[in-house]
């Protein structure tokens, strides 16, 4: 098929993203109900809500259920994904529930989309962790998803870094051929193009290779700093001096770290009289609060009738040396990662997922790896926009695009032609 759509199921928020056909871009749903930004409008809550007064019970999803506090009848789901990480013949019931309402709801807001409600029916692939045993995801999610009326037959799932690779480094690009003297009915895909070999990222591992003229291999790192895992994708060439990128060799990883072990050591951070505050407060609340302290900003609650303000003086610090100590956790993970996995020198280092985005694990990530013959490239700076295949986007509307990538990259991976065949050929279903 031509189209494809792809859910990338967060732990906090799914995005999705559509291709509409086989040259077409990636490109990411928006829905404004979500935010004012346009970041926020591609992250739908992963979040759902039941409401019980007596024997009535009603609903809430997405935004909604995210402004709703926990308690007096109010049940909130989240942070289920990590649930259908491991192998469980009767699974909780409650994960059940979760899910069995999150996916027909994702579909009918989909279903409604001024774009995805024409391709709705396309197939559908949905990004997993990489914790080497993608089937466990399948037990449970492939039923989920098909009753919610998705398309996910065969080999829906993706693993996330993977995805998140082939997203972030095509910026969605998608493009195919017909090789001449072929039957009519393959299609090739044109890896060179995609990755841009000419002015793009991997244009520049041609300069990479100028700086090592006696290694013409080239590799790129990108980490996904997510709110349930952080997620490792190494791609590498072994001669990238003929500008081919067909033979590229990719590793992934994902570990089970991310935001939420951080929101944990913050609250830990905090009074004792704040221990308990992210089941006390709505999902939207938390998120404020926790951007504000991140930032070193101060937050003012009323606890238990009296106002009380988080994250003054003594709070900053302890909050900044948590920041530290996470940010040093996750580049453990990721040294791990290449010391099992890496050959040689890692040339550019990608940043992406929410976490990449606090500004203190930004640092200890960029402290880490500039230097040594690697740079650290912002998907959402200026490295990224020398592609000359872009050239019916603005400036402007491709760096917009590319700071979108940072959040969405495996969902805009993950609808890629690249997953039809896996670099092979394509056959066309008539
Ligand atoms: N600008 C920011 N500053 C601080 N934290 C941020 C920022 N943007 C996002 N986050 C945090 O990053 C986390 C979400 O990131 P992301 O959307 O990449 O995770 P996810 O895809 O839901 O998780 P996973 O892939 O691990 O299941 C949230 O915990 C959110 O609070
Ligand atoms: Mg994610």
């Amino acid at each position: 098929m031509a189209q494809s759509i792809c859910i990338d199921f967060g732990s906090t928020y799914t995005k999705v993203a559509l291709r509409n056909d086989w040259n077409s871009p990636g490109t990411l749903a928006t829905f404004s109900q979500f935010g004012r930004t346009p970041e926020a409008q591609i992250c739908v809550p992963s979040i759902v809500c039941e409401s019980r007064r007596g024997k009535m019970s009603k609903w809430y999803y997405f935004n909604e259920a995210a402004d709703l506090r926990p308690g007096e009848g109010i049940i909130v789901y989240r942070n289920w994904k990590s649930h259908f990480s491991t192998p469980q013949p009767e699974p909780d019931p409650d994960l059940l529930t979760a899910a069995g309402k999150f996916f027909p709801e994702l579909r009918k807001l989909c279903s409604m989309h001024p774009v995805l409600k024409e391709f709705i029916d396309a197939p559908t692939r949905l990004c997993v962790p990489d914790f080497g045993r993608l089937g466990v995801w399948k037990t449970w999610l492939q039923t989920i998803l098909c009753s919610a009326g998705w398309n996910c037959k065969g080999q829906f799932l993706l693993t996330e870094p993977e995805a998140n690779l082939i997203g972030a480094l095509t910026c969605g690009r998608n493009s195919v051929w017909t090789p001449p003297k072929t039957n009519s009915t393959s299609l090739q895909i044109r890896m060179m193009r995609m990755f841009d070999g000419d002015s793009g990222l991997l244009g520049k591992a041609r300069d990479a290779m100028l700086f090592h003229r006696d290694d013409k291999r080239y590799s790129a790192l990108i980490i996904d700093v997510g709110a349930y895992t952080t997620d490792c994708g190494l791609i590498s060439w072994e001669d990238v001096s003929s500008g081919e990128f067909n033979s590229q060799n990719i590793q992934t990883k994902s570990d089970e770290i991310g935001v939420r072990d951080l929101d944990n050591d913050l609250l830990g951070a905090l009074g004792q009289d704040c221990k308990n505050l992210r089941d006390e407060m709505s999902f939207s609340e938390f998120e404020r609060m926790k951007m504000a302290l991140l930032l070193g900003k101060e937050y003012s609650v009323v606890m238990n009738g009296k106002p009380r303000v988080i994250g003054g003086a003594e709070e900053k610090d302890r909050i900044g040396s948590v920041v530290m100590n996470f940010g040093a956790r996750i580049v453990a993970v990721v040294d791990a990662f290449l010391k099992h996995k890496a050959h040689g020198r890692v040339d550019t280092v990608v940043l992406t997922g929410g976490g990449t985005l606090i500004p203190g694990v930004n640092e200890v990530l960029k402290n880490r790896f500039s230097g040594a013959g690697s740079h650290v490239v912002e998907l959402g700076g200026q490295m990224f926009l020398n592609s000359k295949l872009d050239q019916d986007l603005s400036r402007d509307d491709r760096l917009a695009r590319n700071q979108l990538l940072v959040r969405g990259a495996s969902a805009v991976g993950g609808a890629s032609v690249y997953f039809d065949t896996k670099g092979g050929t394509l056959e066309i279903d008539q």
